[in-house]
């Protein structure tokens, strides 16, 4: 048996043969292609019921077999295996296709979204939510995930504020990595993981007054130190795809942009995965104003370095007859195909096409996935506000009211997977069991914009202890193409609150929502105010816990939340002013933001000691800062210690005010103390890049800031 095997490899084409290495099985099955078949190699199509709106393009009834790749909508491993089939069976090289699909914040089992996962400070948590996110997902029949979005993302108007990890690169950075390494840990080839890929390079986060698609304008040193920041620590953990993005970065548009794609990410970065387009961004360059027609935008975004066309259909059509004519050389097709054959060598996909047909049981709300989405719930909430309404204790009537009280689909948020509305956990459920004791009732009060007649709500507010108020945004108030002028919540909700209030009695506002909200008119009346985010199947244990006081709150806001929307863009690390003081502020309202970056509030009291150095800052080695935080309360509870850095003179560039370098969170027990130490490696630490990307680093000051301390040291 053993021995026909081998004869079996030794007469078959080498690409087929698993023993041999993975650039001689490129090699040879290039060497066997013919330019049709490379050609639809770089094409990404769409299959099934598409659940994005805004992916507006032609849907292909019946696939051509020698396809790249498609858009995966279906959970169905029987289904993956017909298509699979087809491909392997029917097309002349039988090439496996790579099957993607957005697997976002949880693929059945939905967690919190990556805005308010980025709040709870802890990557390992969500490393181990992408690895469980990426077993569903591969089972089901996914090769490749359109995650993470590590945007840095610093205008909450923009809808897709909900999709990254908030307004730092250093914090984008370490949860895309995190997250790269969840999806991707358990071995590309393996059942439990997916291939990774970020998105949307580069830049697209800086969309022009929060509107989607539209241009960005972006410096150099900007492009370099905060939009391409995040990607290079994704591409260290071992990333294997990109998307390019849909914006136009300061007159070259995202997927025709020879600098980002081919100068930095192949010349600097040594990046041997493929980049697929976003969707339909190859003939968006015809809107853009940068090619002419389709035939000049699939040339120019392939030139450019964006390997598969997703969906502009521009590839297919064109790359073909643009080699024949000499237009574009051959050799910049075979190294797309490459790349793109290489991901599905590393897949795995040549030697194990299919997948196992197991049941939704053995695949789907697995006891440590529900168990990491509440941890990652209750880890992520943020408390806002606090005058000592929290907890809640001794209550016998509670009153839950409000639009996001027992609604479970805006309680999802975007991209929901394959998660279906009734297997949400809703509010109100979690409440009526953290309080087995307590009446609890509920009254709608207004839907979500904020209309409906109050008096029910009012009437049962009266008879309460407390009232538990619920508010927020729908599910397609964020995400893809849902752009906002106001981050107000509706003024209908608003005025619910101030009706409730106006009974006296004390209300705990819960806010649900995909991006950072106005809220100093709540804020004034509130007595708590909670930040949920759109915290996923199991949301709501962890609001319940948060609300009783079993558990302790420990999120801290990883994006800004303005005083009003007219301070946006408002994010901590702006470079420094000319002028200080009384100067340069609005003169109608502050210019603090309502809650800064790093706000959060705990039912325990952290102090922090003073930060020292351990031996002698230097220029050219490592060396730690520490400092000494107690929890001084009656509660156990999380702290998480931010470290900034500030440069406050350098003489190529200006910096910013300060810069975030390092975290860490770490449980500290009523009256325990620890120290936290951040070591400090000067050049990465204390560096910046040039518009180049270069990195410098300055002898002089540089001051530690941590916990609203500032150590001042010298290299
Ligand atoms: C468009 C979105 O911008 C992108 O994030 C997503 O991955 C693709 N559509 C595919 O659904």
């Amino acid at each position: 048996m053993r021995r026909l095997l081998l004869l079996l490899l030794l007469i078959s084409p080498a690409y087929k043969n698993p023993h041999l290495s993975e650039d001689k099985r490129i090699e040879d099955l290039l060497a066997r292609m013919t330019l049709h078949e490379k050609v639809m190699q770089l094409n990404q199509f769409t299959l099934g019921r598409n659940d994005n709106v805004n992916n507006i393009g032609e849907v292909v009834g019946k696939l051509p077999a020698e396809i790249g790749s498609v858009i995966y909508y279906a959970a169905d491993p029987v289904l993956r295996n017909a298509m699979q089939r087809r491909a392997m069976e029917e097309s002349r090289l039988g090439i496996p296709l790579i099957f993607g699909y957005d697997d976002i914040h949880g693929f059945k089992t939905l967690y919190q979204i990556s805005l308010g996962q980025a709040c709870s400070w802890n990557p390992s948590l969500v490393e181990k939510m992408c690895s469980y996110s990426a077993r569903e997902a591969r089972r089901s029949g996914v090769d490749w995930t359109f995650s993470p979005m590590i945007d840095v993302a610093r205008d909450p108007r923009w809808g897709r504020v909900a999709e990254g990890y908030g307004e730092d690169p250093y914090v984008n950075g370490v949860f895309g990595a995190a997250s790269v390494r969840g999806y991707q840990g358990a071995g590309l080839k393996s059942l439990d993981a997916v291939a990774a890929c970020l998105k949307h390079y580069v830049g697209y986060g800086a969309s022009e007054a929060g509107r989607d698609y539209v241009y960005t304008e972006i410096s150099r040193p900007t492009l370099w130190n905060v939009y391409l920041f995040p990607y290079k620590m994704c591409l260290d953990a071992g990333a294997q795809s990109l998307m390019s993005s849909f914006n136009d970065i300061s007159g070259i548009p995202g997927s025709a942009n020879h600098y980002t794609l081919t100068e930095v990410l192949r010349d600097t970065w040594g990046f041997d995965g493929p980049v697929v387009s976003d969707w339909d961004a190859v003939k968006q360059l015809i809107n853009q104003g940068y090619a002419a027609n389709l035939r000049e935008a699939s040339s120019k975004a392939l030139m450019a370095g964006v390997d598969m066309d997703m969906m502009s259909h521009g590839y297919e059509e064109y790359l073909e007859d643009l080699v024949e004519s000499g237009e574009i050389p051959v050799s910049v097709v075979d190294e797309a195909v490459r790349r793109v054959l290489r991901i599905k060598f590393r897949l795995g996909l040549f030697d194990n096409p299919y997948i196992p047909e197991e049941t939704p049981e053995k695949r789907f709300f697995l006891p440590e996935a529900m168990e990491t989405a509440s941890q990652l719930a209750a880890e992520s909430m943020v408390l806002l506000k606090n005058n000592g309404v929290l907890p809640i204790r001794n209550a016998s009537n509670i009153a839950v009211i409000g639009p996001l009280a027992k609604n479970s689909w805006d309680l999802m948020g975007n991209w929901k997977g394959h998660t279906e509305p009734e297997e949400m956990d809703v509010f109100l459920d979690g409440i009526r069991r953290e309080f087995p004791s307590a009446e609890i009732k509920y009254e709608l009060g207004c839907n979500v914009n904020g209309e409906g007649d109050f008096s029910a709500a009012l009437a049962l507010a009266e008879r309460s202890d407390v009232v538990i108020l619920c508010l927020g945004e729908k599910l397609n108030w964020s995400g893809e193409n849902t752009s906002r002028s106001s981050i107000a919540l509706p003024g209908g909700q608003e005025k619910l609150l101030e009706e409730i209030k106006a009974t006296g009695k004390p209300v705990v506002v819960t806010l649900t929502n995909g991006r950072p909200l106005e809220l100093n008119r709540i804020d004034a009346l509130a007595d708590a105010v909670l930040e949920t985010w759109q915290p996923g199947v199991n949301g709501a244990s962890a609001l319940g816990g948060i609300l009783s006081g079993r558990i302790n709150p420990s999120g801290k806001l990883a994006i800004t939340f303005p005083w009003s929307t007219g301070q946006i863009p408002i994010y901590y690390n702006r470079h420094k002013s000319a002028r200080r003081g009384t100067q340069g502020v609005y003169k109608d309202i502050t210019s603090d933001p309502l809650y800064p970056f790093g706000h959060g509030l705990s039912y325990t009291t952290f102090e922090y000691g003073d930060p020292r150095c351990i031996g002698t800052p230097s220029i050219d080695r490592p060396f730690k800062v520490e400092i000494e935080v107690s929890n001084t309360g009656k509660a156990d509870g999380y702290e998480t210690v931010l470290w900034y850095i500030s440069d406050p003179y350098c003489s190529v560039l200006t910096r910013p005010e300060k810069e975030l370098k390092y975290f860490e969170k770490k449980f500290l027990k009523a009256g325990e103390k620890a120290t936290f130490v951040f070591e400090v490696d000067p050049s990465r630490d204390l560096g910046y890049l040039d518009g180049d990307g270069r990195s410098f680093l300055e002898s002089g000051e540089y001051h530690v800031i941590v916990g609203g301390r500032d150590l001042k040291i010298m290299i």
